[in-house]
C-alpha cells in the first residue's frame, strides 16, 4: 500500500497573520487526519514561519520552485540546499504556472529536479497537457514527453525517490475537476511509464480538488493523494480534503 499525500500549494497567497490562523486552526484538527501525510509549500518568504508553527507535528513542508543552480550571481533565485537549510522535505518542479507563465522548458524541470535530490529534497514533479493539447488527444505524448525528460537525465531509478502530481492545466484553479475516471486514465498511464518504480511511486491529482470532490478522486486506485491550490488556503476544506484520504 502506498502512503497518501495531501500537498498545500499556496502560490503567491498567505501572509504573516493568514498563515498563523490557518496553520494553527488545521493543527487543531490534525488528529482526524489518519490515512495521509500532509505538506506545505509557502511562498519562499514565509518558510521560517511555517516550519516554526509545523517543527514538533507530523506535518513537512517544503518549496514551490528551486534554481537549478548552485548558488552565485542568480538574483531573485532560491537553491536547494537554502531550501535544506529551512527543513524542506519536498519542492515542486515544473509546476504548469512555471511552465507556462515564465516559460520552463522540459530540460530545465529535469535540471531542477536533479538538482533538488542532490540536496536531499523530493522533488514534486508537475506534468499535464493544455485544454487543447487534450482536445487533440496528446494527453499521453505530452505526459510521456514531460516524463521522459526526466527519466533521460537521471534515469528511471530517480524516479522512485520522487512524487509525481499530474495537473492537467486546464483544470487548474478553474473549478473544472478531472473526472475521476479522467484522472485515474492518466495516473494508470504514467505509472505504466515509470517501470520497476511504480508500486511505490505516489502521484497525486491536482486541478480544482474540494472538500466536495476530494473523496471520489482519492477512491481511484492509481490516485495516492492531492496537490491542493486554493483550497488549500482554507482550513475547513484543506481538512476535509486530508480526512478524503484513504
Ligand atoms: P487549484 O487547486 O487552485 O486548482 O490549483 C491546483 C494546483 O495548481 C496545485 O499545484
Amino acid at each position: 500500500m502506498r502512503q497518501s499525500l495531501i500537498v498545500a500549494n499556496w502560490k503567491m497567497n498567505g501572509s504573516i497573520q493568514n498563515n498563523q490562523s490557518l496553520l494553527n486552526s488545521f493543527k487543531q484538527n490534525l488528529a482526524s487526519v489518519q490515512h495521509a501525510d500532509v505538506a506545505v509549500c509557502p511562498s519562499f518568504v514565509y518558510l521560517q514561519q511555517v516550519s516554526d508553527l509545523l517543527k514538533g507535528t507530523v506535518m513537512t513542508w517544503g518549496g514551490q520552485d528551486l534554481s537549478q543552480q548552485n548558488n552565485g550571481a542568480f538574483t531573485g533565485e532560491v537553491s536547494a540546499n537554502m531550501l535544506r537549510d529551512f527543513g524542506c522535505k519536498y519542492v515542486i518542479v515544473g509546476h504548469s504556472e512555471r511552465r507556462c507563465l515564465y516559460g520552463e522548458s522540459d530540460q530545465l524541470v529535469a535540471d531542477k529536479f536533479a538538482k533538488a535530490q542532490s540536496a536531499g529534497l523530493i522533488p514534486i514533479l508537475c506534468v499535464g497537457e493544455l485544454l487543447e493539447q487534450r482536445e487533440a488527444g496528446e494527453t499521453e505524448n505530452v505526459v510521456k514527453r514531460q516524463l521522459a525528460a526526466v527519466i533521460n537525465l537521471q534515469g528511471l531509478a530517480s524516479l522512485g525517490n520522487s512524487v509525481i502530481a499530474y495537473e492537467p492545466v486546464w483544470a487548474i484553479g478553474t473549478g473544472k475537476t478531472a473526472t475521476p475516471q479522467e484522472a485515474q486514465d492518466v495516473h494508470a498511464f504514467i505509472r505504466r511509464q515509470v517501470g520497476e518504480v511504480a508500486e511505490k511511486l505516489q502521484i497525486l491529482y491536482g486541478g480544482s480538488v474540494k472538500g466536495s470532490n476530494a473523496a471520489e478522486l482519492f477512491a481511484m486506485p492509481d490516485i495516492d493523494g492531492g496537490l491542493i491550490g486554493g483550497a488549500s488556503l482554507k482550513a475547513d476544506d484543506f481538512l476535509t480534503i486530508c480526512q478524503a484520504a484513504r
